[in-house]
């Protein structure tokens, strides 16, 4: 079975084309939160969301994707900035009764799905992702029933109603202990609705999966002969890239991982420059754990939220400082999801949160050895 693109039984998958007035519609919602702030704006509404957290008992937990500002007001008000794993568990141990996810929406009802009882609210609940999608839950069930021996495992970038109807939820930064785990026990494998991530894990652990065809309008841009010419140009760069770029782009990469991953490897490697693939609101960590070395944007052949080159998500540009003030003011854009869903749903997802904590119990164990 190829599982890099021509599988026969993945052409099954019904997958809708991406409207491209769903990515303008962003782009358009992502140019009012950047619009220029009149003099004295910016700095009244990072007041004025800061005392609104503490007045409203919200904590603010934001994706390394969002803009400098959210992640900056995150760091300084006692909230997280992180990956999506790790913003799933800081919002499950946070005693706060109101999570302020600044992300897409698959994150606020992740959020949702394990915290019933806080009101979970987001800038923007219409920031979706082109992963989310292109795997609507009717289309994807019938694949799933017509394939009854597999094991469904979907990333975290998908609704509610597609993990109700998953065994196991994934992130990047877990997917391939999981897909080792499951493969050990004897499992086969159906895995939605990243093509190029699920490529990337069924050649890392070898296990033979059915892979559903979506993909990241944002990382599907990054081009290989663009990012070696780059790399000539910078001889001693290292390239880091995220997993759900295609595999030619992966195999340019001296580093592939989560977002987290990659912020670790900035830090720990002794290079002083770095071309990275994937969306750069990551650079504003980068930048403040190693100050002194250098981030290149990867190339890239498209359009994005707010210029033709640059690679913002359109839908992670929709968080802003203006309607993060909003939300914190009218208690709106609360993300609710169906109770008989949600248990459903966090089965899988619980299994996921429960194995990176053992995960987390073996590496300290090793650590400490
Ligand atoms: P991470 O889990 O690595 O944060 O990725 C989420 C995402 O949407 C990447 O595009
Ligand atoms: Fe989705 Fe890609 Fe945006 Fe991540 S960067 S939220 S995968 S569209």
């Amino acid at each position: 079975m190829d599982t890099a693109g021509k599988n026969e039984l993945t052409d099954q998958a019904c997958v809708p084309p991406l409207a491209e007035e769903l990515v303008e519609q962003a782009q358009a919602a992502a140019r009012m939160q950047t619009a220029e702030y009149a003099p004295g704006e910016r700095e009244e509404l990072i007041d004025q969301i800061k005392s609104l957290l503490q007045k409203q008992d919200a904590v603010l937990v934001a994706h390394y994707y969002t803009s400098a500002d959210l992640q900056k007001l995150a760091e300084e008000t006692g909230g997280f900035v992180a990956d999506s794993l790790e913003m799933a568990r800081f919002g499950n141990e946070h005693p706060a009764q109101t999570l302020i996810v600044a992300g897409v929406r698959f994150m606020g009802e992740t959020a949702k799905i394990l915290n019933p009882e806080k009101r979970v609210l987001m800038p923007d609940p219409m920031a979706t992702c082109s992963l989310d999608v292109e795997c609507p839950e009717d289309s994807f069930s019938k694949f799933c029933d017509a394939y009854p021996d597999h094991t469904v495992v979907v990333y975290a970038n998908t609704s509610v109603e597609v993990k109700a109807r998953s065994d196991w939820v994934v992130t990047s930064g877990i997917a391939l202990p999981i897909v080792e785990y499951l493969a050990e026990k004897g499992k086969k494998i159906l895995w939605a609705p990243d093509k190029h991530l699920g490529s990337y894990v069924q050649k890392s652990t070898g296990v033979e999966m059915l892979i559903w065809p979506g993909s990241c309008i944002v990382h599907e841009r990054f081009k290989a002969d663009s990012i070696k010419k780059l790399k000539l140009k910078y001889p001693g760069a290292m390239v880091l890239v995220h997993p759900e770029s295609p595999a030619e782009v992966i195999a340019t990469a001296d580093v592939v991982g989560s977002t987290t991953a990659l912020i670790n490897a900035s830090k720990m490697m002794d290079a002083q420059k770095f071309i990275v693939a994937t969306e750069p609101g990551i650079f504003y960590k980068m930048q403040q754990e190693s100050p002194g070395k250098i981030f290149l944007e990867a190339p890239t052949g498209g359009v994005s939220a707010t210029c033709e080159s640059c690679m913002r998500c359109p839908w992670m540009a929709m968080n802003g400082l203006r309607n993060l003030k909003d939300v914190l003011e009218s208690g709106g854009n609360e993300i609710l999801v169906d109770e008989a869903v949600r248990r459903k749903a966090l089965i899988p997802l619980q299994r996921m949160m429960d194995f990176a904590k053992k995960r987390d119990v073996v590496m300290k164990g090793e650590g400490n050895a």
